[in-house]
């Protein structure tokens, strides 16, 4: 089986890309993370071996440190937190039991520098989401304050950008400049940490959502999925730094005569093996935490999750 499907006995809410979203009763969410990774939009055949545990644990991490900044909608990452059937070895380290959040029909997208759709439209325009920005500046180049740039959430193609107004039309005057509060004091607290240890965090998405009249960070937090994690050193403005974590992958698949429409090719052991390498490494050196303490390590009932290389 090339991916484990980590399927369960309880009401599927939302199949995503890489996670699974169930129902958990009593108002809460239970939040599964495979091993399943996309470059280029297109998810592998092969999973990467413990990404879904890193993606977890790292998220578990920033809910924790940015405890005083944010309420969160972590509940639990123990398997003993949740509904009795399940409880399953093979999720050990991957599930979030969350609370069940309005969501905000808005991203939370907090930018530091210069890259992506932000790059393009000031190279094109020379504004940053519309807005007058610096003459002058380079690819990469970091911004003089990070900016609130959300954009809508589109469940298929890509996400729309919108003005802080059509925000505020969207979800109200006072949701919306909590939202950008909250986004701007996140990132600035991520990435200084993250600035501390060798990364730099050009951009990141939060979603935010509301339980019981409160706004809470929901879904997950300063990963390399929502995020671009740039090692500081690569930094140089005026051409893109690799993004850590995928980098083995993307050079590997961008070695081949390959269309980036699926079916993807085939992954090498080694290309796999790599990429595994540098999530549990961005993990490690993000938080000064050991994967091996995370539940899922071998001897810790991480037994037939079929994604193993340990
Ligand atoms: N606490 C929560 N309550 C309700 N929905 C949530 C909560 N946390 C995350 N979500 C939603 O769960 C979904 C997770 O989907 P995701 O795995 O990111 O797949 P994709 O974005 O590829 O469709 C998102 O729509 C997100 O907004
Ligand atoms: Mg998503």
């Amino acid at each position: 089986m090339p991916s484990p499907s980590h399927t369960l006995e309880l009401p599927l809410l939302h199949a995503g890309k890489v996670r699974r979203l169930y129902d958990a009763g009593d108002g809460l969410l239970l939040m599964v993370a495979t091993d399943q990774i996309s470059a280029f939009d297109v998810v592998m055949a092969e999973p990467v071996p413990d990404k879904g545990r890193v993606l977890t644990a790292m998220a578990a991490f920033w809910f924790e440190h940015l405890a005083d900044v944010a309420a969160t909608h972590l509940v639990s990452t123990s398997l003993d937190d949740l509904p009795e059937r399940a409880r399953r070895p093979e999720l050990a380290g991957r599930v979030m039991l969350c609370r069940r959040a309005e969501m905000l029909p808005i991203e939370c997208i907090v930018r530091g520098y210069l890259a992506g759709s932000a790059w393009r439209e000031y190279r094109q325009e020379g504004t940053v989401h519309g807005e007058p920005a610096p003459a002058g500046l380079q690819e990469s180049d970091r911004l003089p304050e990070p900016v609130f740039t959300p954009s809508t959430k589109a469940d298929e193609g890509h996400d729309v950008n919108l003005s802080f107004a059509q925000a505020v039309d969207l979800v109200g005057r006072e949701v919306a400049e909590q939202a950008r509060d909250l986004s701007l004091e996140l990132y600035r607290r991520g990435a200084e940490r993250a600035a501390a240890r060798g990364f730099l965090v050009a951009d990141t998405k939060f979603e935010l959502g509301v339980v019981d009249g409160e706004l809470v960070v929901a879904d997950e937090v300063l990963t390399p999925d929502s995020s671009r994690f740039w090692p500081a050193e690569r930094w140089e403005p005026g051409s893109t730094p690799p993004s850590y974590d995928k980098e083995p992958l993307r050079q590997w698949l961008d070695g081949l005569d390959w269309d980036k429409a699926p079916p993807p090719p085939p992954l090498p052991p080694e290309v796999v093996a790599a990429t595994r390498a540098r999530y549990v490494e961005a993990y490690e050196r993000l938080t000064d935490r050991s994967l091996a303490a995370w539940p899922g390590s071998s001897g810790d009932g991480d037994a037939g999750d079929g994604g193993g290389d340990r």
